[in-house]
Order: C-alpha cells, then sequence, then structure tokens
C-alpha cells in the first residue's frame, strides 16, 4: 500500500515516515510538504492512504481535501487528517468534506498505528470489491453476449421447426391445393364445351330473328325453321348445359376459395413472429387455420371432432399460436397414425374461453405416452421417433410460446395405451410476461 503524508513541516513528514515504516507492514511512504503537489504525487505513487495536515500557510488541508475530493477518481482513497486542532466545528467540517478518519498530535502510538491499520483495512476492502464489482460487470457482459446468442440460437431453432413442420405436410398441402385445382381446370374445359355450343345456338338465333324480319317470308318457313331450332336445343340439351352452368361455377368459385384458405392459412403459420406483433386475434380462426393445412394428413387416419366456440378473441402473436396449434395437432395425428390399425382414430379439437382465459384441448386416441416421458417431452430434442421422422422440437417451442412468449400454460393428461390429451390455457390479455418485457 502507498501513503502519502501531507504537512508543511519537515519535522512531522519524517517522524511519521518513521513510525509508519517501523509499525506498519507492507507500506511505502512519500512524503509531500508542498499541498499544492498533492495531486501530482497522488498520480505519480498511486497513493491508497493520505495523512494529511490541516493547519498549513496558504493551502489549508481542508482545501486539499475538498480538491482531491472533487475528482470521482480519487473518491475511494482513505484520507485521515492530521492535527493538533481539537475544535469540533473543524472536525465537522472535514467529514462533511470527504475525511474518512484523523488523528490528533501529539501522536500517541497506539491510536496512530491502530487508525492507520484500520484505514489500510478499508482501503484493502475497496480495492476488493472494485476488483469483485469489475468480475461481475466483465461476467455480466459475457452472460448478455451467451443470452443474445442463445435467443438467436433459439430463433434459428424455431425457424427450422416450422420449415420442417411445413415441409413435412407439403405434400399433403399440395394435394389439397391440387385437388381443387383439378377440378377448376376440367370445369373449365367443361365451360368452353358450353360456350361453344351456347356461341352456336346464338348465331342460329340471329339467323332465325333476320329472317323473321323479311316481310316475304311466309309464316309455315318460320314454323319450320322454329321447330328446327327447338330440335336443335334439344339435341345439344342446352337446358342441362344452363343448369349445369351454375353449379359448375358455384364448384370452381368454392374451390378458388379453398385454395386461397389454404395459402393464407399457410403465410399465417409461415409468418417469422419474431416481430413481437400482439394483436387481437381469434382463436377460433386460428384452430380451423390449422385444422385445414394438416386435413389432408388426417385423411385415412382421423375423424376430427370439432367443439370450437366462436369467436374466441385475445391478445396473442396470430403465427406463433397456429404454430403451436399445428405442432400438437401433427404430433396427435402422427400418434394415432403409428397404431397401424384400419380403423379411423380419432381427433378432438375443443376450444372456449374461461375467465379472461381461452383454452384449447387436442385430444387423440393414440398410444398415449409413457408415464416415464411424461416429464420430458417438452424439452427440447425428446424424442421417441425414428431419426429422420421427429427432432423433438415441436412441444418446447410450443411450450416457450405459450408459457414464456404469452404468459400461458402448456398441460399434458395421458395414459400410456389409450391417448393423451394436451391443454393451452392463454390469457386474453396477452400475458404479464409479455407485458413486463414491454
Ligand atoms: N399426442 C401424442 N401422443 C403420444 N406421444 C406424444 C404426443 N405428442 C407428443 N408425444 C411424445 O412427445 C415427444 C416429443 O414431441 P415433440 O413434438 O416435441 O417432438 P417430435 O414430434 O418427436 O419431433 P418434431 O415435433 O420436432 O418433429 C414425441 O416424440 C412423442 O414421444
Ligand atoms: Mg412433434
Amino acid at each position: 500500500m502507498n501513503i502519502l503524508v501531507v504537512d508543511d513541516e519537515r519535522f512531522n513528514l519524517k517522524m511519521a515516515q518513521d513510525l509508519i515504516e517501523v509499525n506498519i507492514a507492507d507500506c511505502h511512504v512519500f512524503l509531500c510538504s508542498l499541498p499544492e503537489e498533492v495531486i501530482h504525487k497522488i498520480e505519480e505513487h498511486n497513493i491508497d492512504i493520505i495523512l494529511l495536515d490541516i493547519i498549513m500557510p496558504e493551502i489549508t488541508g481542508i482545501d486539499v481535501l475538498k480538491s482531491i475530493r472533487s475528482q470521482k477518481k480519487y473518491n475511494d482513497i482513505q484520507i485521515i487528517m492530521f492535527t493538533g486542532i481539537t475544535d469540533k466545528e473543524s472536525f465537522k467540517t472535514c467529514f462533511e468534506s470527504g475525511a474518512n478518519d484523523y488523528i490528533n498530535k501529539p501522536i500517541n502510538l497506539t491510536e496512530f498505528v491502530a487508525r492507520i491499520n484500520a484505514s489500510l483495512r478499508a482501503r484493502k476492502n475497496i480495492l476488493a470489491l472494485k476488483e469483485m464489482n469489475d468480475t461481475i460487470t466483465t461476467q455480466y457482459k459475457k452472460l448478455q453476449a451467451v443470452t443474445q446468442q442463445l435467443k438467436d440460437t433459439q430463433f434459428n431453432l424455431i425457424q427450422k421447426e416450422k420449415l420442417a413442420a411445413l415441409g413435412e405436410i407439403a405434400a399433403g398441402i399440395a394435394h389439397e391445393i391440387n385437388n381443387p385445382m383439378g377440378f377448376i381446370s376440367s370445369n373449365l374445359d367443361t365451360m368452353n364445351r358450353y360456350f361453344q355450343k351456347i356461341g352456336n345456338l346464338i348465331a342460329i338465333y340471329r339467323n332465325f330473328v333476320q329472317l323473321a324480319s323479311d316481310e316475304t317470308i311466309n309464316k309455315e318457313t318460320l314454323v319450320r325453321e322454329k321447330a328446327k331450332i327447338t330440335e336443335i336445343e334439344r339435341k345439344q340439351k342446352i337446358d342441362f348445359i344452363l343448369d349445369d352452368l351454375t353449379t359448375v361455377i358455384q364448384e370452381s368459385s368454392d374451390g378458388a376459395d379453398r385454395v386461397t384458405k389454404i395459402v393464407q392459412s399457410l403465410r399465417h403459420l409461415a409468418k417469422t413472429g419474431t416481430e413481437n406483433e400482439m394483436t387481437y386475434n381469434d382463436l377460433s380462426q386460428i384452430a380451423e387455420e390449422a385444422l385445414l393445412v394438416v386435413k389432408h394428413e388426417t385423411r385415412f387416419v382421423a375423424e376430427i371432432d370439432k367443439q370450437i366456440e366462436s369467436p374466441l378473441y385475445l391478445l396473442c402473436n396470430k403465427g406463433e399460436i397456429g404454430q403451436v396449434m399445428l405442432n400438437i395437432l401433427l404430433n396427435a395425428i402422427q400418434a394415432v397414425k403409428s397404431l397401424n390399425v384400419e380403423s379411423l382414430g380419432k381427433i378432438s379439437i375443443e376450444a372456449y374461453s374461461s375467465e379472461k382465459c381461452v383454452i384449447c384441448k387436442i385430444s387423440d386416441d393414440g398410444p398415449g405416452i409413457q408415464e416415464e416421458h411424461l416429464n420430458r417431452i417438452f424439452d427440447p430434442f425428446f424424442t421417441t421417433k425414428d431419426v429422420g421422422s421427429g427432432v423433438g422440437l415441436g412441444l418446447s417451442v410450443a411450450y416457450d410460446i405459450v408459457v414464456k412468449k404469452h404468459g400461458g400454460e402448456l398441460s399434458v393428461a395421458s395414459e400410456f395405451g389409450k391417448g393423451t390429451s394436451f391443454i393451452i390455457k392463454l390469457p386474453t390479455n396477452g400475458g404479464k410476461v409479455y407485458n413486463a418485457k414491454q
């Protein structure tokens, strides 16, 4: 430790130096007889403790004390006032100006050593605290960097999981789109044929109108021509065509609507969900969209039993909640499929509101979950599926979205051999966790 003694009297300086060097271990003593040089000496010798005389000509010890304390970087140097005065007001001023202690002159050796040692301990504690603070700050910065890295990784995982889920159902979706597109295109062919027939008939009608406007034409010819037209209409099945056109157009328009809906659902599900975009959405609509996207997967696998109240408004990130539904529905479908039986299984989806929450329960009559797996299914990368068919992220992503991002609850009830139910409970206000984050 470096101790600076400041006194205008050389005798006092020497005495203090001797006393410190003899009685205090591990100290370097520096002397200063000119108060204006104190700051310079502090810098030069990296001073820990200052023993500061109060009464000095021109600049007093209190002035020196104030000038040291005026600089923040010297705030934790231990300053002991070294004085012959006993006036309590001066002591008060010293302490108010930032002194840590005082030592009376003439020196009492025991007191002198005890006070210097106390200051040394205080200084050591401050240095240790500073070091600890520096370490904590560095660790905190590292932690922040790691947290950011984790967030990035988590985001990438969520994106990958979403892509994987979409990839898995892509063939089904393609089929769902292909099917209406198939009959729309065949209907267009039909309409083209009908159009030609109607076009021909119009030409015949025009011909007839022209004939009728000819004043020289006799009535029998007109009746004959009209009978010919009626026969053509009958042969060409014009009445049927007119009837069928309405159906064909309605069917094509329904098909186009279905394609639009599928594409919309996909767009909602594919949304990144990173924008913290919390808006009021209808859970029943999100559920319907998720069901539409997995519709093809359920064909030949399970009957879907829907009991969905509508509307079910809540503040949420639509893309993310859609993904939760999709992940849980896909698990249910895969579970029923894994039974490998001919008869159709059953997947039920129930949604209703309850006390500032909306609840959605998705159940299946698949194989159920073994008891020892129940508390692991939400862990990232836990999967019982074959390599390549399951990554083990679906439920962990769902848990993150429901619990951490929306302040809700995601629970499971399962009986091995009987089936499984997942219950999603979401607060309608978007959840406290989310609000606190904002
Ligand atoms: N409805 C269910 N019936 C039976 N087991 C289920 C059901 N849902 C989930 N599980 C079990 O929980 C595990 C974890 O599910 P999770 O959705 O997280 O991953 P995964 O389906 O295996 O893979 P991924 O969803 O990433 O493709 C599954 O492997 C399965 O063992
Ligand atoms: Mg899954």
